[in-house]
């Protein structure tokens, strides 16, 4: 199967790409699921319910999310009622919401599992030992098990990765919106790469408005950030094709859209 997943989509930029390039990643790449993260898709915080069905409607399966979860508040009136909307697993238990959701397609189960990472991000448990549970806990259902570690730095992530090989068909890193070029399969058959890259403004930083951005770096003074709404926009993902069987990865690919890589259908 292949499984097609979009990193951190920003603010309205990034909704419209969903919403344009979605069928057209689908009508060349044929993935079984689709799988986005969505932590960003209210004007960069948090998601709001039209939104999440929305992501839905226009042909994902599955929503992720990560250290944006909270920052829209009506996220608490629906997230546990949001069958397919996955916040980090890690969290404190108790917490609304979920971090780990099975998806069926064609009789086959697929388990998605969001966690976040603690370096240089708010301290929240421990990602190793949440992974073990969360194994165990898909693994009475299937083999086929896919986690978006939503982290900051590239070590925790490389060290995630390599934890996890054989026990999970694919890692994805979210949260730095700046695409990797080290995908790779493992040698235990877990796909991984460090960073997706993010789905939004092209000419912002990271999506957000150069000049408060740039403001912020030059003066160190507080600045209010808002995303960038004008210029071109990108799109970043990846498409992992896993053996059912086996439950490992036979091949990931990065994908990449925007001005200066163009998609070709
Ligand atoms: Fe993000
Ligand atoms: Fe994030």
């Amino acid at each position: 199967m292949k499984i097609l997943f979009i990193g951190d989509v920003v603010g309205s930029p990034g909704r419209d790409m969903v919403k344009e390039y979605l069928p057209k990643l689908k009508e060349k790449y044929r993935p079984t699921i689709t799988i986005l993260n969505g932590e960003n898709a209210a004007a960069g915080k948090g998601i709001t319910e039209e939104i999440y069905r929305n992501f839905l409607e226009w042909g994902a399966q599955a929503i992720t999310m990560g250290n944006h979860t909270w920052d829209k508040k009506e996220i608490f009136d629906f997230i546990d009622d949001a069958k397919y909307l996955i916040r980090p697993a890690n969290f404190p238990e108790n917490n609304p919401g979920k971090g780990l959701v099975f998806l069926t397609v064609n009789n086959i189960e697929v388990a998605v599992i969001n966690l976040q990472g603690r370096t240089f991000l708010p301290a929240i448990d421990d990602p190793f030992q949440k992974i073990d549970e969360l194994i165990n806990e898909a693994s009475k259902r299937t083999n086929i098990i896919f986690v978006d570690f939503h982290a900051e730095a590239t070590s925790e992530k490389q060290a995630f990765g390599w934890y996890v090989d054989g026990r999970v068909s694919a890692v994805v890193g979210t949260h730095t919106h700046t695409q990797t070029a080290d995908e790779r399969i493992l040698p235990e058959g877990t796909a991984y790469i460090t960073d997706v890259g993010m789905t939004g403004p092209y000419e912002g930083i990271l999506g957000v408005e150069r000049e408060a951005v740039l403001k912020r770096f030059l003066t160190s003074l507080p600045v209010r950030f808002e995303i960038t709404k004008k210029g071109k926009n990108q799109l970043n993902a990846v498409l992992v094709s896993v053996d059912t069987k086996s439950g490992k990865s036979t091949k990931i690919e990065r994908i990449m859209i925007n001005d200066d890589h163009p998609f070709f259908s």
